[in-house]
């Protein structure tokens, strides 16, 4: 197919005459197209077809998935892909989860100087792509945002719910950017490399915002343009997004406003120990108070239940990213357990300890809680959340 935007569209690499054929480029891409996914296997021939049918081969491009080593082995379909079409390139991650990270990592892998971001459900509209590269070609802007709130742009077919929901959302965004972005959620953009460089070392890299991020932890202010577009409806596959990735979003603003102070992820955690604390209260008083059962059966029963909870809590929210299940769901627990508990006999030994040297009785009793919460939080990231790149 002809190159849709004619000569000014053409790249400088597919004139050169080292190559019979404008495929075969004999450089690395101009453009990359980064494509985040977790169970699209059935998008992933749709979307390459459409990416190919847009920019043709007069333009030298790639497609580079990375998947989160989808059950439903959309790494698979993309590899078999890439054996006949070198444009097609993946990166399967394993024992991680996380839209913000795969994008950053699928960035890293390549070296074009321009890169599109998009999902893979065909939600974004790909014949805005070559628009796009041009606009980064001009290099008068450093991102170039898809957008569903400037004029021509939409929603789709939304229901009134998600899009009050994205509405708010962008709105508490102005929290942390000053650039008058006015789709700051979009998933969908272009950005240089050099600016990405740039702003690289500073990201969050939480949750699933990574436009926000980009824009909120940029040194100097991002130069960008608005494009617009309709948002699809998703016809293969279904949507990852849930409700508690609002959390994520939160944790995502608090460290960009507060992180250099406290990280987001104690934040997270000692709310959730809070949360815990009512939880033990109340089984405490179920099994004294109404089962009349002896005061330390109700303790330990008590404090077990209240421990859990944090920890199937921590695992859902905390530790998205990194998320347990199956067997290392009940390890990671059995861990936490352990942890918790010698983080209570801790935590109580420290606040005596203080106590018995004449302090306060409130105040050794805080200065015990924030310790055990301290060792707590340290050591289960370390054991039962543990990030070694070996764990499957
Ligand atoms: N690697 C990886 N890991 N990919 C993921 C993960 C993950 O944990 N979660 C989701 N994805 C991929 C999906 O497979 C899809 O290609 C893309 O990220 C977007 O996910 P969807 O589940 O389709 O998101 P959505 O349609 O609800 O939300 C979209 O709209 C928002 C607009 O407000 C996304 O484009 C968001 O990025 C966008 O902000
Ligand atoms: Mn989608």
């Amino acid at each position: 197919m002809a190159a849709p935007l004619g000569n000014a569209f053409m790249s400088p690499v597919a004139n050169s005459n080292l190559d019979e054929t404008p495929l075969l480029a004999q450089g690395g891409a101009e453009l990359s197209i980064v494509i985040p996914t977790f169970n699209e296997s059935a998008n992933i021939p749709l979307i390459v077809d459409e990416i190919r049918s847009i920019l043709g081969r007069d333009l030298n491009w790639e497609v580079v998935f990375v998947d989160d080593d989808s059950p439903d082995q959309t790494s698979g379909v993309a590899r078999q892909m890439a054996l006949f079409d070198r444009r097609v390139r993946i990166v399967r991650r394993v024992g991680r989860r996380g839209l913000s990270t795969a994008v950053v990592e699928g960035i890293l892998s390549t070296s074009a100087p321009y890169v599109i971001v998009m999902d893979a459900d065909l939600q974004h509209d790909t014949s805005l792509l070559p628009r796009m590269l041009i606009e980064l070609r001009t290099q008068h802007y450093d991102v170039v945002v898809g957008s569903r709130y400037v004029d021509g742009g939409g929603m789709g077919a939304w229901e009134e719910g998600r899009q009050n929901a994205s509405r708010l959302a962008t709105r508490i965004a102005s929290l942390v950017v000053r650039a008058p972005v006015k789709d700051v959620m979009s998933g969908f953009f272009g950005i240089r490399r050099d600016a990405f460089d740039r702003v690289l070392p500073r990201l969050s890299n939480m949750g699933f915002k990574i436009l926000l991020d980009l824009f909120a932890s940029s040194p100097e202010p991002l130069r960008f343009k608005e494009v617009p577009y309709t948002f699809k409806q998703r016809i293969h596959g279904d949507s990852k997004l849930d409700t508690l990735v609002l959390w994520e979003y939160l944790l995502l603003l608090f460290d960009k406003k507060f992180g250099h102070i406290i990280p987001a992820r104690f934040v997270s955690f000692s709310v959730i120990g809070v949360s815990g604390i009512a939880v033990h209260f109340a089984v405490l008083t179920a099994m004294f108070q109404v089962f009349h059962r002896g005061f330390a059966v109700a303790e330990a029963v008590a404090a077990l239940t209240a421990m859990t909870w944090n920890f199937a809590l921590n695992n859902m929210l905390t530790y998205r990213d990194r998320r347990l299940s199956g067997w290392g769901l009940l390890r990671g627990w059995a861990v936490f357990v352990g942890v918790c508990s010698f983080g209570a006999v801790a935590n109580v030994g420290i606040a005596n300890w203080l106590y018995e040297g004449k302090f306060n009785w409130a105040a050794s009793a805080l200065a015990g809680v924030v310790l055990g919460s301290v060792w707590n939080y340290v050591m289960s990231s370390m054991f039962s959340w543990r990030t070694t790149a070996a764990r499957t």
